[in-house]
């Protein structure tokens, strides 16, 4: 089985890509294999709502050219899916909200390819704002009826500058067991 996680920070190996390291822990230790792809640097634009990939039923965002496709195909290759954001301004980054649009809408015009696969949030924060992140990332599951492992608190890591999050150890703590649940729900999805 394998895990794909998407983080959209726009800061490479930031605190969102540490929280979901502690995720990916739990889920390698129950033999799941692991992948994260970090959108830092890409230049991801939103969907144009052009309808072609209800049209052409290709599995494909017919905007071409940037790194979606390419994580559409990485969703559907994988069982579970992360989907990793820090906060801005109380709601997730603007390349995670395009690659949710897109491969959202390439999806549900797509025989909802993602259902049945289990979904995790993971989110970054200073100070504030992280539960509407969490709740955004989780209606993008939802509404793919995708299934979703809760944890022991809303999966949340607080710090600012690069590395902080490192000194929450509740929500360190927080991811551990959300890979640990991830990681049971997986398997009894797959059985
Ligand atoms: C443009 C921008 C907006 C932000 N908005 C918020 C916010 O609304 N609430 C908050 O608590 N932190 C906010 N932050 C802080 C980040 O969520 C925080 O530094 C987080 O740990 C960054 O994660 P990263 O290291 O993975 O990029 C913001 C940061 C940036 C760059």
């Amino acid at each position: 089985m394998k895990v794909v996680a998407f983080n959209g920070s726009a800061r490479k190996d930031g605190n969102t890509a540490i929280l979901v390291r502690q995720v990916f822990s739990e889920l390698e230790k129950e033999g799941i294999e692991t992948e994260m792809i970090q959108l830092a640097g890409q230049t991801i634009r939103g969907c144009t709502a052009c309808g072609q990939c209800y049209k052409n039923k290709n599995r494909r965002c017919a905007v071409e050219g940037d790194i979606v496709n390419e994580c559409i195909e990485k969703m559907v290759a994988a069982d579970g899916i992360i989907l990793a954001s820090p906060t801005y301004f109380a709601d997730l980054t603007s390349e995670t909200k395009a690659l949710i649009d897109r491969s959202g809408y390439v999806a549900r015009g797509n025989d909802d390819m993602l259902k049945r696969k289990v979904g995790a949030a993971v989110v970054a924060v200073r100070r504030a704002g992280s539960v509407h992140t969490f709740d955004s990332i989780n209606h993008f599951f939802l509404i793919s009826q995708m299934i979703i492992p809760g944890s022991i608190y809303w999966n949340m890591g607080i710090g600012r500058a690069k590395g902080e999050v490192e000194q929450d150890e509740e929500g360190l703590r927080t991811m551990r067991i959300l890979g640990q649940n991830m990681a049971w729900l997986l398997k009894k999805v797959n059985t």
